[in-house]
C-alpha cells in the first residue's frame, strides 16, 4: 500500500500531517486497529481537489460480526457498566480532554474528508468535546424511581443500558458524528461505530483516544466501508440492540424497516426543509445575514439548513435584495485557504445531484436570481444560488437538496407564513424572525418542528434536547431526553414477607 504525499498547500497541524502518513485508516476493532479481512480498501478524497489523500479500509459483514461479537462480549462481561460511576466518569472526562487536546488535528481531518471550511470545523470539533464532557456527568446521575404501590411490595424501576448501539452516521461534521456515537456510552452501553464512507478518518483517532482514556477495548468499536454492506450489516445484527442513524429519509425508512423485523428500536435524525420566517417587523440586517450563514454554511450540508425562506410581501424585495447582494461576492474555495467564505460539498455525486435540483428548480418556473452553477472544474464546488418566487409545492422547496441552494418564499399573513411552513414532509427545525411577542408566541405553538429558533439560528448545546418530528425522525440526540433512547426500565417487584 502506498503512502500518498500531502500537498504542501496544506497549512495543517503536524499531528494532522502524521495521521495523514498512516497506510490505512482501519476498523477499531477489540481495542485494535485492523484492515479488513479480505483486505477491502477505499479512497479517502479530498473535496477541495477530488484527489485521493489516504486510504481506508472498507469492511463486510465478516468484519461486523467480529466488531459485534467484541462489543456484546465486552457488554456481557460488565468490563464497563459494572465500574463505578465516578470512574465511568473519570475516563469519559479524559476522553473530553484528550479530543481538546487533539482538537487541531481532527478539524484538520474534517477540512480534508468532509471540505469544511477549518473555522468551522474547528466549531465543530469543540461541539464534539463539550457533548463528550457533558455525557461525562451522566454515569452518576442515571436515577430510577420507586413508583407508589400496594404496602405489601416494594418496586424500584431501574435504568440500564440497552446493550450494543449501532450508530451510522453521515459526513457533515465528521469528529461530531463520532462522538453522538460515543454518547451511548455514559449509560454503560457498548457501540458499534460506522462512519460514513466518505469521511472515514476522524473517528478511528477518537476511538483510539478513547482507548487512551480508559474506556476498555471492545467498549467502542470502529467498522469502515459503505451503507450497503457494513452499515446494512450493523442494523441487521441480531446482537445489535439499538440503532442509531443520522442521515437521509430513503435511508432512515430502510433501516427503520430492517430493524422492524427484529423489532428494534431505532433513533432517526433524516434532516429537513427547515423555514425561516420572516416578519415585517424583523431586524432585516440581521435576518438576511443569518438566513445567509444558514445555507451558505457549511455549503448547505447540514440538516438544519434555512432552505426555505418565507418573506412577509411587504419586506420581501427589501430582504431579497440584501441576500443576494450579500451572497454575490461571496469568495469560494478549499477550507485551508484564507479569507474563504463557502467551501466545496463533499463528493462528486453530492455536486451532481446539486446540479440536477438546481436544473428542476428552472424546468419548475422559479426566478434563478444567483448562482445555479459548479464553480470552477477542479474539486466539488457549486455557486451559492437563490430562486426566487418559489412555490411551496415544487420540489425545490419540498425536497431536501443539501448543497447551497435557497429557495426564497412569500407569504401575506401569519396563518398563511405557519400553513407553508407546516406544509411538507419534514420537521425538523425553523427560524422566526420579529420582534413581537405575540407573534413569538403563536409561531412556536404552530410550527410542527423539533426546534425552533427566535431572532436566532442553529444554536445547538449539549444540554437542549435535538431531533424531528414527521419524516425529520424520532428520538432525540442530546439532553436528558436522549438517555431514553439508548436505557430501558427494568421493573423489580418484591414482596414484603
Ligand atoms: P445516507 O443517508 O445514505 O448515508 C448516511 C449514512 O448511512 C452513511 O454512513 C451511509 O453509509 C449509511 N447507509 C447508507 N445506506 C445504508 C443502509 N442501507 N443501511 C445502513 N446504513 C446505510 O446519505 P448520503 O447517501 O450520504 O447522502 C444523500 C442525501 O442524504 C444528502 O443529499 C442529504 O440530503 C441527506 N443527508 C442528510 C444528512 C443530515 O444530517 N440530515 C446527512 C447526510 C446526508
Ligand atoms: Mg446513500
Amino acid at each position: 500500500m502506498s503512502v500518498l504525499t500531502v500537498p504542501s498547500t496544506y497549512p495543517i497541524s503536524s499531528a494532522a500531517t502524521r495521521q495523514l502518513q498512516r497506510p490505512l485508516f482501519g476498523h477499531v476493532i477489540d481495542g485494535e486497529t485492523v484492515a479488513s479481512l479480505d483486505g477491502g480498501t477505499m479512497s479517502v478524497i479530498d473535496p477541495a481537489s477530488g484527489e485521493q489523500i489516504a486510504t481506508a479500509a472498507s469492511g463486510t459483514a465478516a468484519d461486523v460480526e467480529r466488531a459485534v461479537r467484541s462489543a456484546r462480549e465486552a457488554f456481557d462481561d460488565g468490563r464497563w457498566r459494572f465500574l463505578a460511576p465516578i470512574e465511568q466518569e473519570r475516563r469519559l472526562r479524559r476522553l473530553a480532554s484528550l479530543l481538546a487536546e487533539h482538537a487541531d488535528e481532527l478539524a484538520d481531518l474534517d477540512v480534508i474528508d468532509s471540505g469544511l471550511l477549518r473555522m468551522y470545523a474547528g466549531f465543530i470539533v469543540q461541539f464534539a468535546v463539550d457533548g463528550v464532557e457533558y455525557y461525562a456527568g451522566w454515569p452518576t446521575k442515571l436515577h430510577g424511581s420507586v413508583p407508589a404501590v400496594p404496602n405489601e411490595f416494594i418496586v424500584r424501576q431501574v435504568r440500564e443500558p440497552v446493550g450494543v448501539v449501532g450508530s451510522v452516521i453521515p459526513w457533515n461534521g465528521p469528529t461530531a458524528g463520532a462522538a453522538f456515537g460515543i454518547f451511548p456510552l455514559c449509560a454503560g452501553n457498548s457501540v458499534v461505530l460506522k462512519p460514513a464512507e466518505q469521511t472515514p478518518m476522524s473517528a478511528v483517532v477518537v476511538a483510539e483516544l478513547a482507548l487512551e482514556a480508559g474506556i476498555p477495548p471492545g467498549v467502542l468499536n470502529v467498522v469502515q466501508g459503505t451503507g450497503e454492506s457494513v452499515g446494512a450489516a450493523v442494523v441487521s445484527h441480531p446482537q445489535v440492540d439499538v440503532i442509531s442513524f443520522t442521515g437521509s429519509v430513503e435511508t432512515g425508512r430502510r433501516i427503520q424497516a430492517a430493524a422492524a423485523a427484529r423489532v428494534k428500536r431505532v433513533c432517526l435524525e433524516l434532516g429537513g426543509k427547515s423555514p425561516s420566517i420572516i416578519f415585517p417587523d424583523a431586524d432585516l440586517d440581521t435576518a438576511a445575514a443569518t438566513v445567509m450563514m444558514g445555507v451558505w454554511g457549511a455549503s448547505g450540508q447540514v440538516c438544519t439548513c434555512n432552505t426555505r425562506v418565507l418573506v412577509h410581501e411587504s419586506v420581501y424585495d427589501d430582504l431579497l435584495d440584501r441576500v443576494v447582494d450579500g451572497s454575490r461576492g461571496l469568495h469560494i474555495g478549499g477550507g485551508f485557504e484564507p479569507d474563504v467564505d463557502m467551501g466545496p460539498v463533499v463528493s462528486a455525486a453530492q455536486l451532481e445531484r446539486i446540479q440536477r435540483y438546481v436544473q428542476i428548480g428552472r424546468d419548475e418556473g422559479a426566478e434563478l436570481v444567483l448562482g445555479g452553477e459548479r464553480h470552477g472544474d477542479r474539486g466539488y464546488f457549486h455557486q451559492p444560488t437563490i430562486f426566487a418566487s418559489v412555490r411551496n409545492d415544487m420540489r425545490i422547496a419540498q425536497e431536501e437538496i443539501f448543497g447551497p441552494v435557497m429557495s426564497v418564499l412569500t407569504f401575506s399573513s401569519e396563518d398563511e407564513a405557519y400553513r407553508i411552513a407546516n406544509d411538507v414532509e419534514y420537521g425538523l427545525a425553523a427560524g422566526v424572525w420579529t420582534n413581537d411577542l405575540n407573534i413569538a408566541n403563536r409561531a412556536s405553538r404552530a410550527l410542527r418542528v423539533g426546534t425552533v429558533w427566535i431572532n436566532t439560528y442553529q444554536m445547538v448545546y449539549p444540554s437542549v434536547s435535538y431531533g424531528g418530528v414527521k419524516q425529520s425522525g424520532q428520538g432525540r440526540n442530546l439532553g436528558e431526553a436522549s438517555l431514553d433512547d439508548f436505557t430501558q426500565l427494568k421493573s423489580v417487584w418484591t414482596k414484603v414477607a
